[in-house]
């Protein structure tokens, strides 16, 4: 039977967030921090497919299927009841979950996108907000205040995940001051790539000591991106574990992967495009 979602398969698209800066500015009373991050999207992500159906239902393949719940405990699903929807959802996990780019979030954005619901999503999770944006976005407050970032330019970029998974409350819990300065402001509207650079370079991610702390091979994954010739700009993305380093072009991205990939056979290393 149709339902007011129509018959046919919505097909959504659960792009990688990479946090390119993470400011960590305060610390509320109830435990959760105040941010100031720069969150932009990778041409890389999860994909789902939403048929409606009068019962709930979940399959999910993909590299990163294992371990992933396909019930309600799974934010897909919980993105799809929060809009008020039934149905089969198949979900391809491409994207390593618990590495600091989105994972389930950005499943539960797509759900709620392809939905047209744009209520509630931080219920869903502090990172919800930002990729329902889906583009490059100034993050604040917990995760709640979402401003888009016109005029931001693309990067080529590696990703590298050492198939660790960080907590998010313990790296939150394991760093030592939380009232840290804001962003600084950002370059003029149609700055260069390079003029953003710059300005990248004089900013930070909070997390990226505490996440260390937790799993070291983080400090190996930032200084094998050191040693890539060409890396522009180096960091950690959210609480950790993939890193990345943004590079002049897309080859120049790919010959780095090569680079690193040979080094360490079981990461996850992808050469993507950020926007
Ligand atoms: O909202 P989400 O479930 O993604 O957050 C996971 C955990 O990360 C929270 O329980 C909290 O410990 C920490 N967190 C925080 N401040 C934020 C976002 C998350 O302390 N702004």
């Amino acid at each position: 039977m149709p339902n007011r979602f129509g018959s046919q398969p919505i097909e959504a698209f659960a792009p990688a967030k990479i946090n390119l800066t993470l400011h960590v500015t305060g610390k509320r009373a109830d435990g959760y921090h105040l941010l100031d991050s720069l969150v932009v999207f990778a041409d890389l992500g999860d994909r789902l497919w939403l048929t409606p159906a009068d019962e709930m239902s979940m399959e999910i393949s993909g590299p990163f299927a294992e371990g992933v719940p396909a019930d309600g405990r799974n934010l897909a699903w919980q993105a799809a009841e929060l809009a008020g929807w039934t149905g089969h959802i198949a979900l391809e996990k491409n994207l390593p979950h618990g590495g600091g780019i989105g994972g389930g979030s950005s499943d539960a954005a797509a759900v709620l996108r392809a939905l047209d619901c744009r209520r509630d999503a931080l219920t869903l999770g502090a990172d919800v907000p930002v990729c329902l944006q889906g583009a490059a976005s100034r993050m604040r407050g917990i995760g709640d205040v979402i401003t888009p970032v016109e005029g931001f330019p693309s990067f080529s970029a590696l990703l590298v995940n050492p198939l660790i998974t960080v907590p998010t409350p313990a790296v939150f819990k394991a760093l030592a001051w939380a009232d840290n300065p804001a962003m600084e402001e950002f370059p003029a509207e149609h700055a260069t790539q390079n003029q953003w650079l710059t300005w990248l370079g004089g900013c930070r991610n909070d997390l990226q000591v505490p996440a260390a702390h937790l799993a070291p091979d983080i400090d190996l994954a930032l200084h094998d991106l050191r040693c890539t010739g060409g890396g522009q700009m180096i960091g950690m993305s959210g609480s950790g574990s993939t890193c990345f380093a943004i590079y002049p072009t897309l080859v120049s991205a790919k010959h780095a992967a090569f680079e690193v990939q040979s080094a360490h056979p079981d990461w996850w290393v992808r050469a993507v495009t950020l926007s």
